[in-house]
């Protein structure tokens, strides 16, 4: 037998070294979106370029790559940003009842003055024409790749010790005119981009008691949807993985 390869075959074959899987782990479970923490410390072109061309090495549906990115460092246009947030925020406070209300109120939810970078993720829907590989059926699908984009985005970002916040509480189209994006393009995300004074270990709104991360063993199902494993030994080892990420966050906190 050729043993090697049957070692080239072995997915783990494959795997990066355990240092380089940390990086990767450590990257995704340490990631926030960041709101209050920006230092007004510039971000250098070489790091915005790197994090960019991360972005840009997004999967797409058929490879449309639907993306632009526009890098908004004017502080007149952040002020028109603002007010188009600011708008839909005092809109959006009236949507929630009670003390949602009054805890709604007192969540920062955007850093778009305070940081040094905004970058504006859109989709263009044409770009590549009517008919694309993969978008066939489901008219989403370009959508969803300008938001893997932003998760490279936010991923990288990380790694390079900068905090990225997605503000998304606008009107699209008051969005689209503080940005002179013109119909066609559809904005995906606003992101605030700078380095912080430091990292949350968990999620905001989870700490302000909005919502908990929710058990593992509740989202996966087995083979029908609603079917539940409690048999399944994945879903110890969800189990098992949930808590170790909980307990390597509380280790950073
Ligand atoms: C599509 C999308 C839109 C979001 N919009 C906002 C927003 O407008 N303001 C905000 O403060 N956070 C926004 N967030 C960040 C979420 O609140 C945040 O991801 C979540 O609370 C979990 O926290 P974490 O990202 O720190 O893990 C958005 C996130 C996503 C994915």
């Amino acid at each position: 037998m050729n043993t090697s390869a049957v070692a080239q075959a072995t997915p783990s074959a494959h795997a990066f070294t355990q240092e380089a899987r940390d990086a990767i782990y450590h990257a995704i479970f340490s990631r926030r979106d960041v709101r209050g923490q920006f230092l007004p410390t510039p971000v250098p072109d070489e790091v915005l370029s790197r994090i960019l061309t991360a972005a840009h090495h997004a999967p797409s549906v058929g490879f449309m790559q639907p993306w632009n990115f526009l890098v908004v460092r004017s502080p007149d246009t952040k002020r028109r940003v603002h007010a188009a947030f600011a708008k839909a925020h005092a809109e959006a406070a009236g949507m929630f009842e009670g003390d949602k209300r009054a805890t709604y109120q007192k969540l920062k939810l955007e850093g778009i003055v305070e940081s040094p970078v905004g970058i504006c993720i859109t989709c263009d829907r044409e770009r590549t024409g009517p008919v694309v590989v993969g978008r066939t059926h489901m008219k989403t699908m370009d959508l969803y790749s300008s938001v893997c984009a932003v998760q490279n985005l936010w991923l990288a970002a990380r790694a390079e010790g900068l905090g990225v916040g997605w503000v998304s509480i606008f009107h699209q189209a008051d969005l689209q005119e503080a940005l002179g994006i013109p119909k066609g393009i559809t904005p995906i995300a606003y992101l605030c981009v700078g380095y912080v004074s430091h990292f949350h270990a968990k999620p905001e709104l989870e700490t302000a008691g909005w919502l908990p991360r929710l058990p593992m063993e509740d989202l996966v199902y087995f083979d029908q949807w609603g079917q539940q494993g409690d048999q399944q030994p994945l879903i110890a080892h969800l189990q098992r993985d949930q808590a170790a990420a909980q307990r390597g966050r509380e280790a950073i906190a």
